[in-house]
């Protein structure tokens, strides 16, 4: 299989807001099945490189290439910009993104909020979308809130909702930005139990977590950031396992 394509590969991606640079050159490839981690104190850089791969954020250089073929970009006098917004649709239900704050529309049903995308984006008979999200719901455990809106839903239940929404894309790879960071601890089980399910059946995912326990679990690489560059990366056994970098040593260790 060494000519399937990789489904993501960022390089040398560069970011500043104003005068601070705060992506400097990060560089990262996940192969079909990875599940990179990435870790780092708050302000490293992880939520603005996880939003430059799927261009929520728009890097200054640095190239994203999405199963083989390169975003295509243009220098305009704001920065530089995609050259084509209908690739970058494209490339985002490929990558499929989940937020730390679950997301789902409030005026839509459960099932509404999972059927949307794949109808409207993807073109999908209505039909279809809705047995697909059934079988999704069926999967993070919320076949009996179908027909619920967001706010008569727990957090844990929202997340998961949020997560059936991204795999209702079919994605190629799904990023997670501290999925469970806005959850009571008693929901973070739940939602962790869905993750470590999708990484189980080889999905390929990039995961910010400060769930170090469940990073060294799940992952197949870890990166840990430091001011908008990788201080270490590697397995997890590895970077979390036995650090060689003073700094990530400092972070791991128990705070009290
Ligand atoms: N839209 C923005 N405008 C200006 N500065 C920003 C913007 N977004 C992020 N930054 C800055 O970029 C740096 C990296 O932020 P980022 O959110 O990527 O960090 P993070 O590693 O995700 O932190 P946390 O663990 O707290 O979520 C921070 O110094 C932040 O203040
Ligand atoms: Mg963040």
């Amino acid at each position: 299989m060494a000519d399937t394509p990789i489904p993501l590969e960022v390089r040398n991606i560069t970011k500043r807001f104003g005068d601070t640079e705060v992506l400097k050159g990060l560089s990262l490839q996940a192969q079909k099945s990875d599940v990179i981690t990435l870790i780092g104190a708050s302000g490293s850089g992880k939520s603005t490189f996880l939003r430059c791969m799927n261009l929520l954020e728009q890097p200054d250089d640095g190239e994203l290439i999405i199963h083989g073929e390169p975003i295509r970009f243009k220098q305009t006098r704001h920065g530089r910009e995609p050259a084509d917004w209908n690739q970058v649709v494209a490339m985002r239900a490929k990558l499929s993104m989940v937020f730390q704050g679950f997301n789902l529309w409030a005026h839509m049903t459960l099932l509404e909020n999972i059927i949307e995308a794949p109808v409207h984006v993807l073109g999908k008979p209505k039909k279809q979308a809705i047995e697909h999200a059934r079988e999704l719901l069926e999967r993070v455990g919320l076949s009996d809130r179908a027909d619920y809106y967001p706010a008569q839903m727990s957090g844990g239940q929202q997340q998961r909702g949020a997560i059936a929404r991204a795999l209702a894309m079919d994605p190629d790879v799904m990023l997670f930005d501290e999925p469970t960071s806005a959850l009571d601890p008693e929901l973070v089980g739940e939602v962790l139990k869905v993750i470590r399910g999708l990484a189980e059946e080889g999905r390929t995912m990039i995961l910010v977590t400060h769930e170090m326990a469940f990073a060294r679990d799940v992952s197949t690489q870890v990166v840990y950031l430091h001011q908008g560059q990788v201080e270490e990366a590697g397995p997890p056994a590895q970077v979390l396992g036995n650090p060689s970098s003073e700094r990530l040593k400092q972070f791991l260790a128990p705070k009290n």
